[in-house]
């Protein structure tokens, strides 16, 4: 058996995987997020290791077999997170995450510091908000002597493995997230830290996805349960491990996941390409290999806001039980996504969402269709960049919460006017961390035998040529209503 970790925004989630892939158990732990002013998004990372070990520690304790036949765990983490640790490998301060929009002055300082054309050149990507060279920024310009006291910065996931393992790292799929990093060449930007002021050593030593960073430690292995020659394998980035546990291992390959963010991403196996930062381009968990992604950042946050603040005392299912009786286009009611910004395509941290079109007839399963419409209109603007940038998408492989709702996964394939494949398990991450300590054990010889084992498509979703056409013209005037609203907050 293996174990793989996926440390998500809103919770952790464990899946115990045997040989054949099946998940023999699953558990999750939520922690919450810290908004202490507007535009802040922070999360105490004792919590993220007091919750993976009561979570590993509580499937150990349900686990029928021999607890020595767990042989790897991988780790998959929310992107981009701030962690500071100081000389003694103390966390000085909250995580800063990647929903966190503070560092709007910081991405105008790289620009002016760096220049948009060497920096799209080294990291492929443009600066944005939520990335973590802005976020170190910060805390260099607000909080100096966090800052100066800083020996070592982590992302997110790395921290948990240093927790579990004692050994400080990152690998390539998360430290491309950084806009430290030079994606092509695999090494931290000599360049970029010094225009900036960064010291290099900041930038923790880098590793492959599938390479063992050691044992679990002593303590740990007391704590869960878990026998002390359990092998701890670096993991990646959770889209990267959404890929890998998905099987976007070859080029043609696209990914749609809906979790709190949303994303869009496809196999890339080039390094000296890029689509001009219209959309991330990211080191992939597969050696050698690349993604090109988009991002809607309030994708199944949108829904969990919207049943939060009207229907709290509601499951999903409950929610989500009469969308399938609103026509399309939700009786004329439209809403868009931007509750905390927006990515791709606008990259504005500062727009902000709407209703429009509301009726006085207009019910709540109107109201829940449309939020499900408008984020799935929000992905298809990222596949529109694909398409214009000559990349062919005619199936997607849709996993996440978007995946679990048979109106939603017709829908996809309407608005994407492709394709929708459902797996046996929409649990990509952390399919993708598993997957990352099978091949690590060695019980593949290569991530891809490993995905031809483990993960299957078991239906497929195809476009209704007149649903397609209504969402065409409904795409359209959802396109229209950033441009019309982008002055609201002004
Ligand atoms: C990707 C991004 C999000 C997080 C969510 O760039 O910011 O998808 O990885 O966990």
């Amino acid at each position: 058996y293996v174990i793989g970790v996926d440390l998500g925004t809103s919770a952790v989630k464990i899946l115990l995987v045997n040989k054949t892939g099946e998940v023999c158990h699953e558990v999750t732990h939520a922690y919450p997020l810290i908004h202490e002013k507007s535009g802040y998004s922070e999360q105490n990372p004792e919590e993220w290791v007091e919750k993976t070990i009561a979570g590993i520690a509580e499937l150990v304790s349900v686990f029928q077999g021999d607890v020595h036949d767990i042989e790897g765990i991988s780790f998959s983490g929310q992107m981009h997170g701030l962690v500071l640790l100081d000389k003694e490998n103390k966390v000085q301060r909250n995580a800063i995450l990647w929903n966190d929009t503070r560092t709007t002055a910081q991405c105008k300082e790289i620009y002016a510091k760096v220049g948009n054309g060497l920096l799209l050149e080294i990291t492929k990507n443009p600066a944005l908000e939520g990335f973590t060279l802005p976020k170190l920024l910060w805390v260099k310009e607000n909080e100096p002597e966090i800052f100066s006291n800083s020996a070592v910065f982590m992302l997110p996931k790395d921290y948990l493995r240093y927790r579990f393992s004692g050994e400080i790292n990152s690998e390539y799929s998360d430290a491309a997230g950084t806009l430290l990093l030079d994606v092509k060449e695999k090494k931290w930007s000599e360049e970029i830290c010094s225009r900036l002021g960064i010291p290099y050593n900041l930038c923790p030593p880098l590793l492959e996805s599938y390479e063992c960073v050691g044992m679990i430690t002593e303590e740990v292995s007391q704590k869960t349960g878990l026998g002390l020659k359990v092998k701890v394998f670096a993991g990646g980035a959770d889209n990267a491990c959404g890929a890998i546990g998905s099987g976007i291992l070859a080029e043609g390959k696209t990914l749609c996941s809906i979790g709190t963010s949303g994303v869009v991403l496809s196999f890339e196996k080039q390094g000296d390409q890029d689509f001009n930062g219209k959309v991330h381009y990211f080191n992939h968990g597969k050696k050698d290999a690349f993604y090109s992604m988009g991002v809607t950042l309030s994708a199944g946050y949108s829904l969990s806001w919207f049943k939060d603040t009207f229907a709290e005392n509601e499951d999903f299912e409950q929610l989500l039980k009469g969308v399938d009786s609103v026509p399309i286009g939700s009786n004329g009611l439209l809403f868009t996504p931007y509750l905390a910004g927006e990515r791709t395509p606008h990259a504005d941290s500062s727009i902000r969402g709407s209703f429009i079109g509301i009726d006085a007839a207009h019910k709540r399963n109107e109201f829940a269709r449309a939020v499900m419409e408008g984020i799935t209109f929000s992905l298809n603007e990222s596949i529109e960049i694909f398409r214009n940038n000559r990349k062919k998408i005619d199936s997607i492989i849709s996993i996440g919460g978007g995946s679990k709702n048979p109106v939603w996964l017709q829908m996809q394939a309407d608005i994407f006017n492709a394709t929708i494949l459902k797996l046996s398990s929409e649990q990509g991450p952390g399919m993708g961390a598993a997957m990352l300590a099978a091949y690590g054990c060695g019980w593949f010889s290569s991530l891809e035998e490993c995905a031809t084992e483990f993960i299957k498509p078991i239906q497929a979703y195809n476009p209704i040529k007149e649903n397609v056409e209504k969402y065409q013209t409904l795409f359209s005037i959802y396109k229209q209503v950033y441009q019309q609203t982008r002055d609201i907050n002004v």
